[in-house]
């Protein structure tokens, strides 16, 4: 055997990604980067700004440049701590667009056919949308697998990905098992099964103008959302004007059942200050949506305004962000590299 082989049994490892796109607000904190800095106790984990990701639909450079390094000083400004983990973004190890290759080879277009952020994303003109946006999930599983990792934090639209992302590890250690056995590593499985790590308190944060709609970035209307970056009357504005229904909160979770915008804001409130939805209730239940949301903006402010504040400063100097970037994507690379040349050698792939 002339390849090098390194197969061993995988570590644990976070991985998770956040692409470049438009203003990252509170769902993306709740859903992810607030955990994203949590996890980071007792686990190696890497994080990743997916600008490959977001060209999957039509981005302007000047703007894609600005939000890799917004969302770089997000990570930062979370507290994310960049030497002793890893910060960089996708476009700077090759390992993550090779990897998705051979998994679009791997991977069958019913699989794909099936993704709802796809059908979601293309609309009704599917014919004109990107085949980058088509095979967005196969770009998703090489991102989470060229580290082997094992454990991947996201927010609850990220569901369907991750569960992709397992199919296409277990049919590439399927398809190719007898020459991962081959190569010395007795399980057969040279591809872990990620776990998707989606429990936590605000798994899926709603429009602040319709308690049926996920919060996004792509929202037309920016009262939907409140983004990290957004400053305290801008917070305390979008927040009285959150739609709400005429009656009051209730005294208990139970009575947050078919009233959408009710619960969403209670789960804020929740996730925001650490306490259970309960708790927030025998608080606040009985009385009216006003007294609520004036807390609510209290502590929204609270909690959200330094990071911004953080955010706005560490942008101000895109020469250090650029250079956590290109430090984390070298210790990425001496990650996914001794992976890539695995994978050449069981592909059968010559590689110098
Ligand atoms: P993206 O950039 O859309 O969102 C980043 C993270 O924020 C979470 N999120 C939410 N969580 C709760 N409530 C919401 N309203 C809300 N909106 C967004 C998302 O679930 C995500 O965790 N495909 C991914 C990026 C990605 C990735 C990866 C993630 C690329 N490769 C590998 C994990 C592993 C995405 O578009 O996230």
């Amino acid at each position: 055997m002339t390849q090098s082989v390194t197969l061993k049994p995988y570590q644990p490892r976070v991985f998770s990604g956040v692409q470049p796109t438009g203003n990252l607000h509170l769902g993306n904190y709740l859903g992810a980067i607030k955990r994203f800095a949590e996890l980071q106790d007792g686990h190696d984990c890497i994080y990743c700004v997916v600008d490959m990701h977001a060209i999957t639909m039509p981005q302007d450079p000047v703007e894609l440049t600005r939000a890799t390094r917004e969302v770089t000083a997000a990570f930062l400004a979370a507290g994310i701590d960049a030497k002793k983990h890893i910060v960089f973004n996708q476009s700077q190890v090759a390992g993550h667009a090779e990897l998705a290759w051979v998994f679009n080879c791997i991977a069958r277009m019913g699989w794909l056919n099936r993704m709802t952020q796809f059908k979601e994303k293309a609309g009704k003109d599917r014919e004109n949308a990107s085949i980058g946006l088509f095979a967005y999930p196969t770009l998703m599983a090489a991102d989470i697998l060229v580290y082997r990792a094992t454990h991947v934090p996201v927010g609850e639209d990220q569901k369907q990905h991750l569960e992709l992302t397992r199919d296409i590890a277990q049919k590439f250690n399927f398809d190719f098992g007898d020459r991962i056995r081959a190569l010395g590593l007795e399980s057969g499985d040279y591809f872990p099964q990620p776990e998707p790590l989606i429990a936590g308190p605000a798994p899926r944060v709603m429009s602040l103008r319709d308690g049926t709609k996920k919060m996004s970035k792509s929202d037309a209307s920016d009262n939907s959302r409140l983004n990290l970056t957004d400053d305290a009357d801008a917070i305390a504005q979008k927040i009285r004007k959150a739609k709400t229904d005429p009656e009051p909160l209730p005294g208990e979770a139970e009575g947050l059942k078919g009233r959408p915008e009710a619960e969403n804001l209670v789960t804020i409130f929740a996730a925001l200050s650490g306490r259970e939805p309960a708790t927030i209730l025998s608080e606040f239940g009985g009385g009216q949506f006003s007294t609520f949301k004036n807390a609510l903006v209290e502590l929204s402010v609270e909690k959200l305004s330094p990071i911004g504040a953080e955010m706005r400063r560490l942008t101000g100097d895109p020469a250090m962000i650029d250079a956590v970037l290109k430090d984390g994507a070298e210790r990425a690379r001496a990650i996914a590299e001794p992976v890539m040349r695995d994978v050449r050698g069981i592909l059968g792939f010559i590689q110098g």
